[in-house]
């Protein structure tokens, strides 16, 4: 029997759902994986006000530094979450030859090079299934069940906040405060959901995929980001009509050696399995070869779900006990010579919508501008003249450079005929 002291930082959502997990499956992971863990210390920084009842012998502690400093504790699960000092945790950790689970995607995203470094330098493992998609085995299915692919692109809908978001504002009308605040009362966001909702967690986590699909170390600044919060109900309602549905899409691509990395509201076709994915649940569509496309998917948010992952990871731990290095360390290494396509140069398909005068020879004018930055126009949408002195317009462009496009939207918002603000969104045609 392998018996493994754990030492868990951080007791809020994710890990009191651990601690629930492992006394659940304490008979079985002895039977099964021969493995018993111990929850020797518990740190977190508010401790007396937390429910702490079922813990018997472990020491509660506001000092996360009995962790570390225990030599007996083979194992830190990190679920502090923030960068600092969780990151500072880490390497402690490692450097002291402690194994690491972490749920921390914003570390791993920053850090995960020089923490794989020292932790294959103390002969540690480091494992991190739930910084993306919780449970949902999106780490695993990269780095072990599709070993030996090569990737050209991924899609993830990779925040279970703004999917969750989204569907309500589309499926129940619900509007954009009232369904946040379901996604906080049910565990779903993180302690600050303005990382959620701005597109940075989406990032965080992209950053850790693009790491492990194509090895390349990327910084989140080199990651275009767009949040949800410009999304509005009259959008929604177009993209319906158009037979499209509006996700916070994570998108990375390889293309002669440049990676192209953004996360953004994007339309998508309805019939694409992507748009079927809706509420908490999370999805990873890959472009694999020899495999093939792949799509993977699962709840990517709330307390069970990203127990679940953590606990996968401490089973992977305990199978490996002995093992001086992981599948997942192996990965974990740098392409060379693998440069970033900034957003500027992005080629992608966009739907813009605005009001305009209903008057003779608006159509001509917008035409006019986009055919000025070689934009193409693919379908345009004018409501028939309705009494009314403005009417919306939607226009749904060809493939454009992104540069192009911006001073293209620029012209038009200048445009006397036009009334409000332009909303731009951009589509991805998936196959
Ligand atoms: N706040 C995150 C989300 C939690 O909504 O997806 C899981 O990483």
């Amino acid at each position: 029997m392998n018996k493994i002291n754990v030492g868990l930082i951080g007791y809020g959502v994710v890990g009191s759902g651990v601690v629930k997990l492992l006394k659940q499956r304490e008979e079985y992971l002895q039977n099964k994986f021969n493995a018993q863990f111990f929850i020797k210390t518990l740190a977190d920084r508010s401790i007396h006000k937390k429910d702490t009842r079922g813990l018997g012998r472990t020491l509660l502690t506001k000092d996360y530094r009995k962790v570390l400093e225990d030599p007996e504790i083979d194992v830190v699960v990190e679920l502090m979450g923030g960068l600092h000092p969780a990151k500072e945790i880490m390497i402690e950790a490692l450097k002291r030859g402690k194994h690491v689970v972490t749920a921390n995607k914003a570390v791993i995203a920053a850090a995960g090079k020089e923490l794989f470094q020292l932790a294959k330098k103390h002969n540690a493992h480091l494992y991190f299934e739930s910084c993306v998609g919780a449970g949902t085995p999106m780490i695993n299915i990269i780095t072990d069940g599709l070993a030996g692919n090569k990737f050209s692109a991924l899609y993830g809908i990779i925040n279970g906040t703004c999917n969750f978001i989204l569907t309500a504002m589309t499926k129940n009308k619900m509007s954009f405060g009232q369904a946040l605040a379901e996604a906080q009362k049910r565990g779903f966001a993180e302690s600050n959901p303005t990382l959620d909702i701005n597109g940075m967690d989406s990032t965080h986590k992209l950053a850790i995929l693009i790491s492990l699909a194509f090895g390349k170390f990327i910084h989140v600044k080199d990651i275009y980001t767009e949040g949800i919060t410009q999304i509005s109900h009259d959008d929604i309602e177009h993209a319906e009509k158009l037979n499209l549905t509006i996700k916070l899409l994570a998108i990375a691509k390889k293309v002669n050696r440049k990676i192209e990395a953004r996360v953004h509201p994007t339309l998508i076709s309805k019939d694409h399995p992507l748009a079927s994915i809706n509420n908490v649940y999370n999805a990873l569509y890959l472009e694999a070869r020899p495999m093939g496309d792949i799509l993977l998917s699962g709840e990517g948010a709330g307390q069970m779900a990203a127990a679940s992952g953590v606990l996968s990871d401490l089973i992977h731990l305990a199978s490996n006990w002995k093992g001086d290095t992981s599948l997942l360390s192996n990965i974990y290494s740098e392409v060379k010579n693998l440069g970033i396509r900034p957003i500027g140069q992005v080629k992608t398909k966009y739907y813009l919508r605005f009001m305009a005068s209903d008057k003779p020879g608006t159509l001509s004018k917008l035409a006019g501008v986009l055919g000025r930055y070689k934009i193409g126009i693919n379908s345009v949408t004018q409501k028939a003249h309705s009494g009314k002195s403005t009417v919306p317009v939607i226009i749904l462009t060809d493939d454009a450079p992104e540069r192009l496009f911006r001073l293209a939207l620029q012209k038009i918002d200048q445009l006397s005929i036009v009334k409000s603000k332009p909303v731009a969104i951009r589509m991805e045609n998936l196959n």
